[in-house]
């Protein structure tokens, strides 16, 4: 499809007479973005079954959500659709059923409290349960033991700390119970009876905290701006915090990513200067509710300045070995991290696709400078290689940008590995409408990235001052509701510097809107929601889909309910609502057991604004949850 035989115009041309339409208010039809929009979403004509690129042939998947229903035998998403609500309990389609596994506060080991209600715990209680807010996760098989690591990204201050008048940390107390709510939760589950639980006093089980030794690898390890009171040496670190989507390699280990690592700063003196690459990341010289500062200088930006930008980092965890020090892996770049989907390509390098999630951010990926081997030590593949930024060209095709010395004017990589944003702001990166979790195809080359929304597209620029100009994969201004862009690599070469893209699905609320809003073709009112963010890919092709944005139902989320996880068929465009969340909860999370007969899925932040008792109803505090989704008939769930 070239741009040549739209109209004779580029996207943003297009696109810019019809955001004149949106301001003008009356939203007139026909709207030339529609054809655009359809066009760049059926360049693989999917609604039509065909495939217009990429070479590898797909062979539909067998035994994945195997029908329940004789009607929809012709589907791959045999399930009823869930329809949306606004209930404060999980839905799940006819056939399926549910449990909860850990919710925050859940002692590991025996010596533990369980979780108490009316004071949520204390420092030391937190210590030995699962933190709060679990996002990403990945399960482990070892041993025929299955141990599960689960990212704690963060704590709802005012429910974590709702004994406290205030609903913030008041006391030191408060501070670690605070930093130990964070970080990675890492235990061994079981089923037993057809349920699964955490097995308390595992050999496995381990927390994470925000004050866990961990080592800087990588090109900034050591770097002066990274020397600290604590760690002259810049090489080791404590903590890792907001945790939020995760990875896994190969060679079997956790990634975790650090994302908004900026909310714990701030500075006790008021005049604090912030340098401009504070400035970048959202340093704020005033506390947000963590309080940490007041307790630890190290998050005290006036005494210990340096200590931010050992943070916004990917780290890598050995799930297995209890004793192991995490390893913060600066080659992959500092941004707020969103996941690290990672890839072997055909050479043998490792790549990892990496969104920073922030509007008007960029998308990036790395490629290890060593190759992976089967059975050989593998263990150092992250840290070092190259950095690339993707820029998306109207016209359906991109490239990757290497971040060196050279493009970026950096003096080292170490620069460019702690500054990134700035790096990748130099070489004219694609600003994007946050990308989110970015998933790649089990059986050929092909990534997807969730967009998830963007206010500001059109409107506002970066923190760098980077133009968000509507078009290319974010080709909606004042981007409400998101979408999902997909690129092959040229070649079917993940290593390669070229790609082509279309837009998987743009989510929208056609029962409101008639414009660009509506969504695209496979938007109905039967599955319409909002702000995509957790995607992952079952071994069978089909892409998961889990949202993190508005659940009012009302106006332009009218019809959507709360947040809710759906599947979408990458081969016929198809998207079906298989599950819905309790109230004002985000569905973040998914992994599956080794028989594919169980899929976890994290429930998020239920109650945020004090209207759930998610899971356990009555009057009980609402708990962040890991929980378990299975088929009545015991069959495969993907
Ligand atoms: Fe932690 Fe971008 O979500
Ligand atoms: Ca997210
Ligand atoms: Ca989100």
């Amino acid at each position: 499809m070239e741009i040549s035989k739209i109209k004779g115009k580029s996207i943003s041309e297009t696109l810019s007479t019809d955001v004149k339409e949106v301001n003008g208010s009356e939203c007139a039809e026909p709207v030339e973005f529609d054809s655009l929009v359809e066009k760049a979403i059926s360049r693989r004509n999917f609604l039509n079954g065909g495939v217009v690129f990429g070479a590898s042939a797909f062979v539909l998947g067998s035994g994945v959500l195997s029908p329940i229903l004789a009607n929809v035998k012709s589907s791959r998403l045999a399930f009823e659709t869930v329809k949306a609500n606004s209930l404060d309990t999980v839905t799940v389609p006819a056939g399926y059923n549910w449990h909860t596994v850990m919710s925050w506060g859940d002692p590991l080991w025996s010596k533990g409290k369980s979780f108490d209600h009316a004071s949520r715990g204390d420092g030391q209680s937190q210590e030995l349960a699962v933190g709060d807010n679990n996002d990403g996760m990945a399960l482990f098989q070892h041993k025929g033991r299955n141990i599960i690591a689960v990212n704690n990204e963060y704590v709802n201050r005012g429910i974590f700390h709702g004994n406290r008048a205030s609903g913030k940390a008041e006391t030191a107390d408060d501070v670690r119970k605070s930093k130990a709510g964070h970080g990675i939760t890492i235990t061994e589950i079981a089923e037993n009876g057809g349920k699964w639980s955490i097995v308390k006093d595992s050999f496995y089980n381990r927390r994470i905290t925000a004050d866990t030794p961990v080592e800087i690898t990588g090109p900034a390890a050591g770097h002066q701006t990274l020397k600290t009171g604590a760690d002259p040496s810049g090489f080791m670190a404590l903590g890792t915090f907001n945790n939020c989507g995760n990875g896994r390699t190969p060679w079997g280990t956790y990634l975790t990513c650090e994302e908004n690592f900026n909310g714990y700063f701030s500075a006790s003196n008021k005049g604090f200067k912030q340098t401009k690459e504070m400035k970048r990341y959202g340093i704020k010289n005033k506390d947000r509710g963590y309080n940490w500062a007041s307790e630890d200088e190290r998050f005290d930006l006036s005494k210990q300045p340096n200590e931010i930008n050992r943070h916004g980092y990917i780290t890598e965890i050995d799930p297995l070995n209890p004793n192991s020090t995490p390893k913060k892996r600066t080659a992959l770049g500092r941004f707020k991290h969103e996941n690290a989907e990672v890839v072997l390509a055909s050479n043998g390098h490792v790549v990892v696709y990496l969104g920073d999630d922030e509007r008007g951010e960029f998308l990036y990926k790395f490629i290890s400078k060593g190759k992976y081997v089967e059975g050989g030590d593998n263990r150092e593949l992250l840290a070092d290689g190259s950095l690339f930024v993707a820029k998306f060209s109207d016209n359906f095709s991109g490239k990757w940008v290497e971040l060196t010395p050279r493009s970026t004017g950096f003096k080292s990589k170490a620069e460019i590995c702690i500054n990134t944003r700035i790096a990748a702001s130099r070489v004219g990166a694609t600003t994007m409408d946050r990308p989110e979790w970015v998933a790649a195809h089990p059986r050929k080359a092909e990534v997807y990235c969730a967009l998830t929304n963007n206010k500001n597209r059109g409107k506002k620029p970066n923190a760098g001052g980077d133009k968000t100009p509507v078009g290319g994969p974010n080709p909606r201004f004042n981007n409400n509701y998101g979408q999902i862009v997909r690129w092959q690599p040229s070649n079917n070469d993940h290593t390669s510097i070229e790609f082509s893209w279309d837009l998987f699905v743009l989510a929208g609320n056609p029962t409101v809107h008639k414009d660009q809003n509506r969504g695209s073709n496979n938007i109905t009112a039967q599955n319409i929601f909002n702000s995509p963010d957790g995607i992952a890919f079952d071994s069978n092709g089909l892409l998961w889909i889990q949202t993190d944005g508005k659940y009012s139902n009302k106006d332009d989320f009218a019809g959507m309910g709360n947040n809710q996880m759906l599947i979408g068929d990458p081969e016929s465009g198809e998207i079906k609502r298989f599950m819905v969340g309790p109230k004002e909860a985000e569905v973040t999370g998914i992994t599956w057991s080794g028989d594919r007969k169980t899929v976890f899925v994290g429930i998020q932040h239920p109650g945020e604004k004090g209207d759930s008792h998610f899971p356990e109803g009555g009057n009980t505090v609402p708990r962040s949850s890991v929980i378990a989704i299975q088929r009545n008939d015991g069959n495969r769930i993907g």
